[in-house]
């Protein structure tokens, strides 16, 4: 089959890594993809919000399934437009896809199914969003209800600074549109994990569990980033606190979705905090996460064309998922200055020396070519993924394959599964 993966990070060079080894794919596409992907799919230069380019594409391509990597054109409603035309393609509708899209609607359903989650209120009316947080105090979240490219959640540990975070998201209109509304949320307590789980609408069948390394720098300090590094499994999740989380918050939010009226396909991510109490949502996300993706699909034996198949024809309930027992961890290697400003254009050196230590793969979020050399071209330029017995050997193995790269003003994180390693003990 002909595959077309939509997007350019290393989440989207992880499908087509994952893709190539399926003996039922014989072509894979990347839109826009990056010059990693350019190694083991062919790239076409079409930006993955651009849906009328991308449903044209695959029109004329015969392509088989359609993979979509970003919540943007998943909200945006791609699904909608390639299933009006009979062209396969993973993921949820634009309507179902606004459990990412708008925090306020994912707390209603949150509310009506009883799935926990933080405490909030929702409001349209910033005096009134100041009223509450006042009678609240502090810590609080205050969240934009919409889309803002993973910055519009302040955990604010003030009054002050949460009654500023209303100012710029409600009145000066920081995050534009997507701060019409704002979710006021109890601030919780605990360790994070993300559990990516597929669904056909009726089924779910959660991934292994991972946890995301968020802030810039060691000891979770400094600014929120798309993700510093992940690994995988998450022993916070726990088998109990994984039966929790499958029986109380994936089947009732799927369910719940049905109910009213909203098929929900393709992946389910809950962003998690397991707190004292049990799992609570932080957030759904409507797609694989990054860099999760990069530490849970090297462990899925299973070819991932069958879920995703099975996902879109409504069958997910005969598959089982294979698991490698063994641990995955990933450092992501940044351009210095990421989240802020950084350069691009560097030479990356000491790729293929690193790639020769076995059981490492290198994922390529922000990459180029350039005189057949890797250059960077993003703030997120890697992810080194190292599978190991367990998680310490896993991140041996990842920083000793990090050590063999190098770019000018490179930045990574030094401590990547350290929590990990104090609940083993
Ligand atoms: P999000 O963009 O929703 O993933 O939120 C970004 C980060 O903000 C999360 O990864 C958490 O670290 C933090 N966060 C969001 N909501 C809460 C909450 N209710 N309590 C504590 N921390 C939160
Ligand atoms: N790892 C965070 C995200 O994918 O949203």
């Amino acid at each position: 089959m002909k595959v077309l993966v939509i997007g350019s990070g290393g989440r989207e060079h992880t499908l087509v890594w994952k893709l190539s080894q399926s003996p039922k794919v014989e072509k894979i596409y990347a839109a826009p993809g990056n010059g990693g992907i350019a190694s083991s799919a062919s790239c076409v230069d079409i930006n993955a919000n651009d849906i009328p380019a991308l449903k044209k594409f695959a029109d004329d391509n015969k392509i088989d399934l359609t993979i979509v990597g970003p919540e943007d054109p998943l909200a945006q409603g791609i699904v909608d437009v390639f299933t009006e035309k009979d062209l396969p393609i993973f993921g949820p509708t634009g309507s179902a896809a606004r459990i990412e899209s708008s925090k306020s609607f994912a707390k209603e359903i949150m509310k009506k199914y009883d799935i926990p989650t933080a405490a909030s209120e929702t409001f349209e009316n910033s005096d009134d969003a100041v009223d509450y947080i006042k009678a609240q105090g502090a810590p609080i979240v205050i969240k934009a209800d919409g889309l803002a490219a993973g910055k519009g959640v302040i955990p604010c540990t003030t009054m002050e600074s949460a009654l500023e975070a209303v100012q710029k998201i409600m009145v000066d209109k920081v995050f534009g549109d997507a701060g019409n509304k704002v979710v006021v949320e109890e601030f919780l307590e605990g360790e994070e994990a993300s559990i990516l789980a597929f669904s056909d609408g009726s089924t779910v069948i959660p991934m292994a569990s991972s946890q995301d390394h968020k802030r810039a720098y060691d000891n979770d300090e400094g600014p929120n980033t798309g993700g510093m590094g992940a690994y995988s499994p998450a022993p916070v999740v726990t088998d109990e606190i994984s039966d929790d989380i499958y029986c109380k918050i994936l089947v009732p939010t799927i369910e719940g979705m049905k109910e009213s009226g909203i098929e929900y396909k393709g992946i389910l991510y809950a962003g998690l905090m397991i707190t004292e109490n049990g799992p609570r949502v932080i957030e759904f996300n409507c797609r694989f996460g990054d860099p999760e993706l990069q530490v849970v699909l090297p462990r899925l034996k299973t070819d991932l064309v069958e879920p995703v198949m099975a996902c879109i024809n409504g069958n997910l309930d005969q598959v089982h998922l294979e698991w490698d027992p063994r641990a995955a961890v990933c450092v992501v290697m940044a351009s210095g200055g990421y989240p802020g400003k950084y350069e691009k254009g560097k030479p990356i050196e000491g790729l293929a020396n690193a790639e020769e230590e076995s059981d490492i793969t290198i994922f390529h979020a922000g990459t180029a070519q350039k005189d057949d050399k890797y250059i960077t071209s993003g703030g997120r330029v890697l992810g080194v993924t190292a599978l190991g017995n367990d998680i310490p050997t896993a991140i041996e193995h990842a920083y000793t394959a990090v050590n063999k790269i190098n770019f000018e003003n490179v930045y990574y994180r030094k401590d990547i599964g350290q929590k990990a390693l104090k609940r083993l003990g």
